[in-house]
């Protein structure tokens, strides 16, 4: 059901890796609604060569960019800008990568080399982004951006380890630029907390299976799937919210406000 809410625009997608990935989805979505988009991921992501099935399907050209490169990124924005013949409507940030997740270091033996490889590639990525678009001047009037990010950024879900600190980051982060990005030509920055998700980053997080079913017995609606994701990225990409700025959007089925649900208390009581 497409509505062309993207018509005429254009975009920037970071992290299809393959057809479970959010950004994956919300590609397929951005052109359903009109848009045309360019698609970008890290060099060594892209030799699994799934992307370009995507960008077949999307017709759009893949141009490889690290998102901790000043350099790949400028390259990125000239070329896209480039093929676009002007400037860029919006911005999917869908990047996440815990080196110490990765190797199941606990919270309390965290390794620093991996902690700042997880901050530069999980935050600092989306910085280095906005940064980039902000010098080139590449994104028009009313632009929008989106990061992606997970609510163990204000509350403790331990096996999320550094990658909740990176999250924060993420999040003050789209804060702080929106203001600066806001007052020079009136782009928003916003970040949507996504339910968990089967994809290859939140597979990647110990004890996950647990984590979705808990999840998703304490959301009235239940969890958030990655093509409703991608859904509610459009809305934010789309000219009905241009005054919505500098928020964290929960994107979780009601589980950021719910206390206790009934399923959870009939399992405990069972205990
Ligand atoms: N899956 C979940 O449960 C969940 C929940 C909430 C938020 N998120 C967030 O959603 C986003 C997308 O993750 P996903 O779940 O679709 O998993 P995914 O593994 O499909 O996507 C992660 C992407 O990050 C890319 N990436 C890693 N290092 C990079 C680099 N240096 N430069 C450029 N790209 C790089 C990967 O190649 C990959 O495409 C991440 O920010 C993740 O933290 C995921």
């Amino acid at each position: 059901m497409a509505h062309n809410l993207l018509q005429g625009k254009k975009g920037i997608i970071f992290g299809a890796l393959d057809e479970n990935s959010i950004a994956w989805k919300t590609a397929e979505r951005c052109v359903q609604e009109g848009a045309e988009i360019v698609l970008t991921n890290a060099p060594i992501a892209m030799r699994m060569g799934e992307i370009n099935k995507l960008a077949a399907a999307c017709n759009a050209p893949v141009i490889p960019a690290d998102a901790t490169s000043l350099e790949d990124l400028n390259n990125l924005f000239t070329k896209a800008m480039e093929h676009f013949g002007g400037k860029i409507d919006f911005i999917l940030h869908s990047i996440g990568m815990s080196v110490n997740v990765r190797k199941g270091k606990p919270y309390t033996d965290l390794d620093y080399d991996f902690f700042h490889k997880g901050l530069d590639v999980s935050a600092l990525s989306l910085h280095r982004v906005l940064q980039t678009a902000y010098k080139l001047d590449a994104l028009n009037e009313w632009g929008s951006v989106v990061a992606l990010t997970y609510i163990a950024a204000q509350r403790i879900f331990p096996d999320y380890s550094d990658m909740a600190d990176a999250k924060s980051l993420l999040e003050s982060i789209s804060r702080s630029f929106g203001y600066h990005y806001g007052i020079k030509n009136k782009v928003r920055i916003n970040t949507i907390s996504q339910s968990p998700t089967r994809t290859t980053a939140g597979s990647g997080v110990k004890g996950f299976n647990g984590f979705i079913s808990y999840a998703e017995k304490m959301s009235p609606l239940g969890n958030a799937t990655a093509d409703q994701c991608a859904d509610y990225t459009v809305t934010l990409f789309s000219d009905y919210t241009r005054m919505v700025t500098m928020q964290n959007l929960f994107h979780d089925g009601g589980f950021s406000f719910t206390g206790i649900s009934y399923p959870v208390m009939e399992q405990m009581e069972k205990e």
